[in-house]
């Protein structure tokens, strides 16, 4: 991109297709609201002008992975589209065994299922919910060690995502028979999307093979971890983003990935290993729950999607859109009074709502609270990340994810002037008790009221 010194930041793409978007009035809002009992994962998505719900599977696919749909091969076994995947993913990671899954929980799954036993132990910077519950569905113990940074919101370093080494270094001295398996969240999702550095993969990696542990990354988010290697960690500006990740896949054993997030796709996901003895029960395992193992519970068009999207991840044109947009989108949420975690990540903006709204304790929910305020002043969808997703949570956040290549500056900038509303209003709001929730992951179906 060499010259390519412009001010503003343009999206590196034009639109070919366009979807209408539901623009509703504040009351047809409020009734929505009051019928899904506060909880947005209950609405309609006609009833959503902005959706930053999540960034997974709600992608655009470009005319390229439209074109290769077409040209998907079908056949049950052998298939063409999973050659092309194949080389695609060899080429990216290195991995000798590929095997394609439908999202990423299946890969988790077929994990846990097959090398993991009651009583054991997995560490992870932050294990992301799906992770945390197939490792627990084992009877094994998902504990998570990030830096100590990762829990202050205002604490500027670049890689929050960073595992506490010391912590795994205890780990490894007092528990080493116990330890499955060390795993590192790129980026770590469920703290911010922060970045993990080169620094601490190399690190973690070499403790895991000194110890004779096995290590793998959930890579949901590669791509965007290596672009923030290749602007932040020193020494790696002048590497490409390909040599970044494949340096990143190589000092693992293997990898877990959601294809929704950076594979670009509205489904897919892989699970890879370069450990043969752990190949053979995954594969088995596989065609148990998945399918064959050349398309692994996907069509065949939808490997080839994946394999170009997986390409087109690390555009350094795209990245750099990407991240700058998402870093406009926290600066001018703060310019308007509407604090967030920092520095901005790779995926997401996230709300601090306990700092916005102190006059509402933990146990009345505040980034639920700053969640249906975004909705009812401007149709935006965001997810709360804090005690009612995570009962006892550190933090009390709204996250707001951003798709990939599907909202342009302005649709952000009608974001921003809608939390501006919201947060003028910040001392009128109140919190909320919960009318009704079942046994488990509350958050995706209990029912709210305001607390009178
Ligand atoms: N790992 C990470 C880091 C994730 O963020 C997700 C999904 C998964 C694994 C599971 O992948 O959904 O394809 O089965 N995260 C979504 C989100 C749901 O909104 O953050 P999946």
């Amino acid at each position: 991109m060499g010259d390519w010194d412009f001010r503003t930041v343009i999206e590196p793409f034009r639109i070919k297709t366009v979807e209408n978007i539901p623009l509703l009035s504040r009351s047809q809002r409020v009734a929505a609201l009051d019928r899904c009992g506060h909880n947005l994962f209950r609405l309609k998505s006609s009833e959503v002008t902005i959706d930053l719900l999540t960034d997974s599977g709600t992608g655009a696919m470009s005319a390229r992975q439209w074109g290769a749909m077409n040209t998907g091969d079908e056949s049950y076994a052998g298939s063409r589209s999973f050659d092309a995947l194949q080389d695609v993913v060899h080429r990216l990671t290195g991995y000798r065994h590929i095997f394609p899954v439908h999202q990423g929980r299946a890969a988790e799954r077929i994990l846990t299922r097959t090398v993991m036993e009651p009583g054991q132990i997995v560490l992870n910077n932050t294990h992301f919910d799906t992770t945390r519950a197939n490792i627990e569905f084992v009877g094994a113990l998902a504990v998570d060690i990030p830096v100590a940074s990762a829990a202050s919101p205002a604490a500027e370093d670049p890689f929050k995502g960073d595992m506490d080494l010391d912590a795994l270094d205890r780990a490894l001295a007092e528990d080493r028979e116990r330890i499955a398996l060390v795993m590192l969240t790129l980026t770590n999702n469920a703290a911010g999307g922060q970045p993990v550095s080169m620094a601490n993969i190399e690190a973690v990696s070499a403790r895991c093979r000194a110890a004779g542990v096995p290590f793998f990354l959930d890579a949901a988010r590669f791509a965007e971890n290596a672009w923030f290697i290749h602007t932040r960690e020193s020494g790696y500006d002048s590497w490409s983003l390909p040599r970044i990740a494949r340096r990143m896949f190589e000092l693992s054993d293997g990898c877990t990935m959601s294809a929704k997030k950076d594979g670009i796709v509205h489904i897919g996901g892989l699970l890879c290993t370069n450990l043969d003895e752990w190949a053979v029960p995954f594969r088995n395992n596989l065609i148990l729950g998945e399918g064959f193992p050349t398309y692994g519970g996907l069509a065949g068009r939808d490997l080839a999607a994946m394999a170009m999207g997986l390409e087109e991840s690390l555009d350094p044109r795209y990245l750099r859109y990407r991240t700058q947009s998402i870093a406009y989108f926290a600066e001018g949420l703060e310019s308007v009074g509407v604090p967030v975690v920092k520095p901005p990540g790779g995926h997401a903006v996230f709300v601090d709502a306990g700092r916005l709204l102190p006059h509402i304790p933990p146990g009345q929910f505040p980034g639920q609270v700053v969640t249906a305020a975004l909705y009812i002043e401007g149709g935006v969808r965001g997810v709360e990340i804090g005690s009612l997703m995570f009962p006892g949570a550190a933090l009390e956040l709204t996250r707001l994810a951003v798709p990939r290549r599907v909202y342009t500056q302005s649709h952000v900038d009608y974001v921003i002037e809608v939390a501006e509303r919201m947060a003028k209003r910040a001392e009128e709001l109140r919190g909320y008790r919960i009318v009704d929730e079942p046994p488990f992951l509350r958050h995706f179906t209990a029912t709210l009221a305001p607390v009178s």
